[in-house]
């Protein structure tokens, strides 16, 4: 079987992960092989691509970004549709496709599997904002920069009695402000989901700064909106008819400075969050799913993501966990087996699947 990998969409942290697991997990069989394609869905259009094997993988875990390049959709995509990609995935001899990507990436991966070409999909995103799954690649990179960022100002912020606004990304979702803003602690966090009301917030941290509280971070998601009772400014669309988000951590610096009177300033993190080495956590999240996508391909599934799922709190009866260990799980012990180049191993005690 020939298995073809892409990135698409915006990167991210990780993704050298998921590739390098898709490679792995291929490579355990000598009737398989990847190849990858450059530049997302528009590599797959052009015939570009290259052969992958372990050799290719050297060095690929902490590297940030996408050693395939990517892209974003394009006009072509759009109006021709599956067909050439499956007209030009058929010349390549590729028998099946692992779709690592966001939202654009899934729409065009379900498009192609309702033509009937086999694609697994990969949720990455450091927006998060992928259904089916409870996180995607690049987030947990992406939050902890903007963790670093909120700990970064309250330190600042504090020595000159200012109010400290971050802009982080989240065009749609607030996954990223909500995570950085309670893990560091901001006095107020202003999400795509919820619009802000600018006085009520104004009033909190004027209350706030009473009581000797003389320092406030605002983390302020880029997609996020105001009710009614103030205008956004105005900032376009796209080429796609998308909203061009811009400033709106500015905008709502400038308009606590002038209703609270305080020393205000704004920063806004942008790209920081979604260049750099993955995190372990991303490094795993990546190897998981890129090798649970092969293995999922091999059980002859197609037209699916994989996702994590349940990281909700649940309670659990003391006298059914106290003095009983967590092992690592059966398939933690196979993902060993088919990540590394150790000799297979024999499983002794496990506990309940992991991916
Ligand atoms: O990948 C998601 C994202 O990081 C959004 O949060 C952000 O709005 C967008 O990508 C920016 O994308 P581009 O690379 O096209 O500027």
């Amino acid at each position: 079987m020939r298995i073809g990998v892409l990135t698409g969409g915006g990167d991210c942290a990780g993704l050298n992960a998921a590739i390098r697991g898709v490679v792995r997990a291929a490579g355990h069989e000598m009737d398989r092989s990847v190849i990858g394609y450059r530049r997302g869905w528009n590599g797959v259009l052009d015939g570009d691509s290259v052969k992958l094997d372990s050799e290719a993988m050297r060095g690929a875990l902490p590297r940030g970004g996408t050693m395939l390049g990517t892209s974003r959709s394009s006009r072509r995509l759009e109006t021709e549709g599956a067909a050439p990609l499956i007209a030009q995935l058929e010349r390549d001899g590729v028998d099946a496709l692992v779709t690592i990507g966001g939202d654009g990436t899934l729409i065009t991966a379900a498009r192609l599997s309702d033509a009937g070409f086999p694609v697994i999909a990969v949720p990455k995103t450091i927006d998060n904002d992928v259904q089916g799954t409870d996180v995607c690649i690049g987030f947990d990179t992406a939050l902890g920069v903007a963790t670093e960022a909120v700990d970064r100002l309250h330190t600042t912020a504090e020595s000159h009695n200012r109010i400290m606004v971050l802009e982080v990304m989240g065009r749609q979702a607030g996954h990223i402000a909500a995570g950085a803003g309670i893990a560091g602690g901001a006095a107020a966090i202003l999400v795509p989901e919820a619009p802000f009301n600018i006085d009520g917030i104004a009033e909190r941290l004027i209350a706030r700064h009473h009581r000797d509280r003389n320092a406030s971070i605002v983390v302020v998601a880029e997609g996020a909106v105001p009710d009614s009772s103030v205008e956004a400014p105005d900032t376009g669309t796209d080429e796609w008819g998308n909203r061009i988000l811009d400033g709106m951590g500015q905008f709502v610096g400038d308009l606590l400075a002038e209703r609270t009177g305080y020393d205000t300033r704004t920063t806004v993190l942008g790209y920081i969050q979604r260049g750099g080495p993955p995190t372990p956590a991303d490094r795993l999240l990546g190897s998981r799913l890129g090798a649970r996508a092969v293995e999922v391909l091999m059980e002859g599934t197609s037209g699916c993501m994989v996702g994590v799922h349940s990281t909700g709190i649940a309670l659990q009866p003391l006298a059914e966990i106290a003095g009983r260990t967590r092992y690592l799980s059966e398939d933690q012990l196979e993902l060993l087996d088919l990540i590394s180049t150790a000799p297979v191993l024999t499983p002794l005690r496990t506990s309940r699947r992991w991916f």
